[in-house]
């Protein structure tokens, strides 16, 4: 086998001469459905990660009046969920947006919803426009407004709609297919009625958990997910504010909050976290790469990122992935005008497994040399 990096030419690596009679070998192995590991070892044990997506963005210019043709197209008795997903050019087999995580943009018109149906993977949701939507999540309804975060855990039920005296409302969704699907774990389900009757108050999750510090006495929360749904903007916003007031920032990341459950301080669900940043006027950060994948939507403002030594410039709606173990930095254009991010990430299965590592660009003060625009 020809190494196909430097470094495997050494002991330690494989590093076997062929010859006849090993070919001969590898052929009566193959016969056994067995084969010589040395013939396959430095490739299924790369040095580091070497991630199978691309960096890629969707601009919301591109895609938005594209996205709206849907709403003639299909209904959504008919599409179950009419949503046109993004798909990154290096991982159509899984339908992947980066990684093993999926994501993908749903439009829905007044009047409209969605039949409810439960899975083993996890969803969220990011609103990008419209007012009237809602999500009923296991007979918890919720409305939602622009920038407002909301999941939707596994094995949960859910289906969303937007109010008759609504807007047309379109908001990303993220999910875990990929990875559910690649372990092997999925499970989808129709309801039985079809759609939920909500039979909790209206929005009582945000109502019950909502408040900075602050749990019910009477709380009696089992799940292994937050019991707090929506996030909503105005209160993100403000905490990251707030924060900005009290810290320097990462200098990979800016003024930077995890979104979390409130009951632990931990993730929001098992397998996705997400995140709000904000990058103050004129703040470039510095590159860093980690391993996990992240899918980032511009919330505010306008800026660029670095991905793996190429520009990704991006303003409001755009939505951009960086890979797995893939340099990057971020910057806000504007001198005068925050700009924020909100992203999602597989980050808690990287740190249940064990796989979270992340290190910093040690070269050019931090910088990646930029080679070229996307
Ligand atoms: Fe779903
Ligand atoms: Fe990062």
């Amino acid at each position: 086998m020809v190494p196909k990096d430097e470094r495997d030419n050494q002991v330690g690596r494989a590093i076997v001469e062929d010859d006849a009679a090993l070919a001969a070998y590898y052929e009566e192995l193959d016969g056994f459905e067995t084969g010589a590991l040395w013939t396959v070892a430095n490739e299924i044990e790369p040095w580091e990660p070497t991630p199978s997506s691309a960096p890629t963005i969707w601009r919301h210019a591109d895609l938005r009046e594209r996205i709206f043709r849907a709403l003639e197209l299909v209904k959504p008795e008919q599409a179950g969920r009419r949503v046109v997903y993004l798909r990154n050019p290096k991982r159509r087999d899984v339908s992947a947006c980066c990684g093993w995580l999926f994501s993908g943009i749903q439009v829905m018109s007044p009047g409209e919803r969605t039949s409810a149906h439960n899975h083993a993977a996890s969803a969220l949701r990011f609103v990008m426009e419209g007012t009237g939507a809602y999500t009923v999540v296991d007979g918890h309804e919720i409305t939602l407004g622009a920038r407002d975060f909301v999941i939707t855990p596994n094995g949960t039920w859910h289906d969303h709609g937007v109010r008759e005296d609504g807007e047309i409302s379109m908001w990303q969704d993220g999910l875990d297919i990929p990875l559910t699907n690649a372990l092997e774990a999925n499970f989808y389900e129709v309801h039985p009625d079809l759609y939920q009757k909500p039979n909790y108050p209206l929005n009582d999750s945000p109502n019950s958990y909502g408040a900075p510090g602050l749990l019910p006495v009477d709380d009696t929360w089992q799940h292994a997910y937050s019991p707090l749904m929506k996030f909503a903007w105005e209160p993100t916003y403000e905490g990251v504010l707030n924060y900005a007031k009290a810290t320097d920032g990462s200098p990979y990341d800016g003024v930077i909050m995890r979104y979390t459950n409130p009951k632990t301080g931990g993730h929001v669900m098992q397998t996705m976290g997400a995140h709000m940043q904000m990058l103050r006027p004129g703040e470039a950060t510095k590159a860093h790469r980690h391993t996990g994948n992240v899918i980032y939507h511009a919330a505010k403002g306008s800026g660029y990122s670095v991905i793996g030594g190429v520009r990704y410039d991006w303003t409001e709606k755009d939505i951009f992935c960086v890979p797995a173990w893939t340099w990057h930095e971020h910057a806000n254009m504007s001198d005068s005008e925050d700009a924020c991010l909100f992203s999602f990430n597989d980050f808690p299965v990287m740190e249940k497994l064990g796989f979270y590592r992340e290190e910093p660009y040690r070269d050019n003060d931090g910088h990646q040399p930029v080679t070229g625009n996307a």
